[in-house]
């Protein structure tokens, strides 16, 4: 089983950005605990600042691998082109939020990408990801 986490816009400065929201650990080092945690499983890992990127990864691994944990970061409030390529996928994406975006302000209440998520999971910190990748692998 092979399995890709997605990160968006700002998560390359977790551990640095507003640690008090999203923690000190950087995601590498979480991404390393991870793979322990999951030896089974092929776990890949990309990041990117740019939409157009996020989108062409998410048709390619979507057609390939058997699953995505997707964290769009801001572009889950903005972006009909994700959500066009999470659609147009058969691969089961989830997402993940690492702080509860419905406690937080009023823009982040929304996602474009939700409806067409199997599922989502968000205020649970850097654990999402895990709870996320366990559920991939038993479905
Ligand atoms: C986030 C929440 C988004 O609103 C924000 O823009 C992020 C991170 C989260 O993981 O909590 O960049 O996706």
């Amino acid at each position: 089983m092979k399995i890709a986490i997605i990160n968006g816009p700002n998560l390359n400065l977790l551990g640095k950005r507003e640690p008090e929201i999203y923690g000190s650990q950087t995601f590498e080092e979480y991404f390393e605990a991870l793979k322990k945690v999951f030896p089974d499983t092929d776990l890949v890992y990309f990041q990117s600042n740019s939409e157009g990127e996020l989108v062409s990864k998410i048709q390619a691994f979507g057609f390939e691998l058997d699953g995505i944990v997707l964290n769009a970061g801001a572009y889950t409030h903005t972006s009909v082109a994700m959500r066009d390529a999470i659609a147009a996928v058969p691969a089961p994406v989830v997402e993940v939020h690492i702080s509860n975006v419905h406690a937080r302000e009023s823009f982040r209440h929304h996602s474009y990408l939700s409806a067409v998520c199997v599922g989502g999971i968000f205020g649970l910190g850097l654990k999402g990801y895990e709870l996320a990748i366990r559920y991939l692998t038993v479905i």
